[in-house]
């Protein structure tokens, strides 16, 4: 998505933009230490101001929930825009003008944008069938009879797709590609069309900016399939979607938690009955996606599952794609059901008071994590406490390092009665002990030398101007970030943190590199030059031995050339000057 907006606009709009400004028109700061700002968290609900935002680093961080970025991302996160929408916002500000070559795929979003509105018509249509049509009466009663209030329907949109073959066809003649394209009419082999949905309760599914992107259709009463729903299309991606989740954000400034939900019919019942802050999947399981877009709106997610195994097994599978997602701040929850019931059915028995106080009570992670475990192992046996050590430290590795890590850690020290020292390192002992785990676990921690210079660099990029020398060639994992960043903000000193990291957006290293944007090095001020040209120094250095070593090894097999002699000698003068400058 970056790649069609230039890197030159998106640098010179950061250079312009003052995100204390920005941020400052929407949430009030207070100024407090040097070129930091502070407030309340505008990400999660808290009492005392952790959100700080940086002057000097063009960067956000909030201590309590991990929210972070820059002016893009600020806009991103609280106008809840995408990428392109924040940068057009940001130019506005400041009176730029997005070149003309950013318009992304100018077609494809012209057709989308069709799509959208013809969407839109349809569901108008469909609404008015369940008005007009004859069968309306047999619609009509269905819902009636699931109890589906007419303001509700209304709310919802809910509408009716007729039996015949070519309802849409014959309301749309001159849409026959477009209503195929958004997914809606099936291809027959003679190349003529079809309608998808045939007499079936229609749900328009809207994205998170109200926009409608697909349908749900279910059966009047019973048949096969129960529910059918759109195909993936341009603008439909069913495993990020979360049905009901524009009518959460509508009904809510701001939220405290969501609640996680099978069906359509239970979010509309839900909602019927007040709870206005239940979201569904579209059929799918829950995706790591879902839970990242749901933590973007609320630091709290209760997932609401059948009391039976296999809504145990979901929940299970919900607490795996969560476990990486909880970071400091947030709250996971998971609520079980009597056995029989969905959230439609206890919520019309229950109202709206009785069905909370459930909410209330659904289990933290913590507990059904250490609960779950403890039915597939026996801890009173030392073979079964090392095994619920393994399943459960391999489960928590993919915790963020963070307070909730460290609890969920203590927890299980004292579960097995170990001490927590030995829990926290999981590696063999020839590696080097580490405290907070990074965030690219499966590659190796790359040595702290580098982490420091990385740290050092990205949080004030002019350090790079003090090294004269190019960067030497290392092979260390990691190396190369920071060489990038280095000869990134050598040509363009004016870069900030925050316009920095733009770089690295949807990157792997992104997480990682904003970790470091705001990590707590410890040196002073006074003295941070002189640290970085030394780490600086460090890393030649350590090129120059690793050289050295291979010409001595080489010298003692097969000799050296001339050539080979003369680089040897210089290249142990040198490491004599280095050793004797120090
Ligand atoms: P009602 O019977 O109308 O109350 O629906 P429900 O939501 O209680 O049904 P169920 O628990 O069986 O299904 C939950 C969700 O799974 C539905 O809302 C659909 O999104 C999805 N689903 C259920 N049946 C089907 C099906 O046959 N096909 C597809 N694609 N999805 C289904
Ligand atoms: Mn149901």
């Amino acid at each position: 998505m970056t790649d069609h907006i230039p890197r030159d606009f998106i640098d010179l709009l950061l250079n312009r933009v003052e995100i204390v400004d920005l941020i400052d028109s929407r949430v009030t700061l207070r100024k407090k230490t040097g070129s930091n700002f502070f407030a309340c968290c505008p990400f999660h609900n808290e009492k005392n101001p952790s959100f700080s935002v940086s002057q000097t680093k063009q960067f956000y961080y909030c201590f309590g929930c991990g929210a972070h970025g820059n002016a893009i991302d600020f806009l991103m996160q609280y106008d809840r825009l995408n990428f392109p929408e924040a940068i057009d916002t940001l130019a506005k500000q400041v009176g730029m003008e997005v070149p003309k070559q950013a318009m992304r795929n100018p077609v494809k979003s012209a057709q989308q944008q069709t799509l959208y509105e013809l969407l839109e018509q349809v569901a108008k249509f469909f609404q008015t069938q369940i008005r007009q049509h004859n069968q309306a009466n047999r619609v009509v009663n269905y819902l009636k009879q699931r109890g589906i209030s007419g303001n509700i329907a209304k709310d919802f949109e809910i509408g009716f797709a007729p039996s015949s073959w070519d309802t849409l066809l014959q309301a749309f003649p001159e849409h026959k590609q477009q209503l195929f394209d958004a997914g809606m009419l099936i291809k027959k082999d003679d190349g003529g069309f079809y309608d998808r949905f045939r007499d079936r309760i229609m749900f328009p599914i809207r994205d998170r900016r109200g926009r409608i992107i697909g349908f749900g259709g279910r059966i009047i009463d019973q048949g096969e399939p129960k529910y059918l729903n759109s195909p993936e299309t341009t603008i439909f991606q069913k495993g990020h979607e979360l049905y009901g989740l524009y009518q959460t954000l509508q009904a809510h400034k701001q939220l405290h938690r969501i609640l996680v939900v099978e069906g359509y019919m239970d979010v509309i019942a839900l909602f019927q009955y007040d709870i206005n802050y239940a979201v569904a999947t579209l059929g799918t399981a829950t995706s790591t996606s879902h839970v990242e877009r749901l933590f973007r709106h609320t630091s709290e997610i209760i997932f609401c599952f059948d009391g039976d195994q296999a809504g145990r097994s979901a929940a299970w599978r919900a607490l795996q794609i969560t476990l990486p997602l909880m970071h400091d701040g947030v709250q996971v929850r998971f609520m079980f059901l009597p056995d029989g019931e969905d959230p439609d059915s206890l919520v019309r028995k229950e109202e709206k008071n009785a069905f909370e106080k459930q909410i209330q009570d659904a289990l933290p992670i913590a507990d059904f994590f250490f609960q779950t475990l403890a039915t597939q192992t026996d801890i009173s046996s030392t073979d079964g406490r090392a095994r619920y050590v393994k399943l459960a430290s391999d489960l928590l590795k993919n915790l963020p390092a963070g307070i909730f890590q460290q609890m969920m850690l203590e927890e299980l020290a004292r579960k097995v009665r170990v001490d927590v020292k030995q829990l926290q390192s999981p590696t063999p002992p020839s590696q080097p002990k580490t405290q907070a785990p990074s965030v690219s676990r499966s590659r190796v921690r790359p040595p702290s030398a580098l982490r420091l210079a990385i740290t050092l660099l990205i949080q004030q990029p002019s350090l790079a101007q003090h090294i004269d020398e190019p960067l030497p060639d290392l092979e260390i994992n990691g190396y190369a970030l920071l060489k990038k960043i280095f000869e990134l903000v050598k040509e363009r000193p004016e870069l900030t943190t925050g316009a920095l990291l733009e770089y690295w957006r949807g990157e792997p290293e992104e997480a990682h590199l904003a970790k470091l944007a705001h990590t707590e090095h410890m040196i002073p001020e006074k003295g941070l030059i002189q640290e970085f040209q030394g780490l600086i120094k460090t890393f030649h250095k350590s090129v120059h031995e690793k050289t050295i070593e291979t010409l001595l090894s080489k010298a003692a097999i097969t000799g050296l050339s001339n050539e080979e002699r003369l680089r040897l000698s210089e290249l142990i003068n040198t490491k004599n000057q280095i050793s004797s400058l120090e």
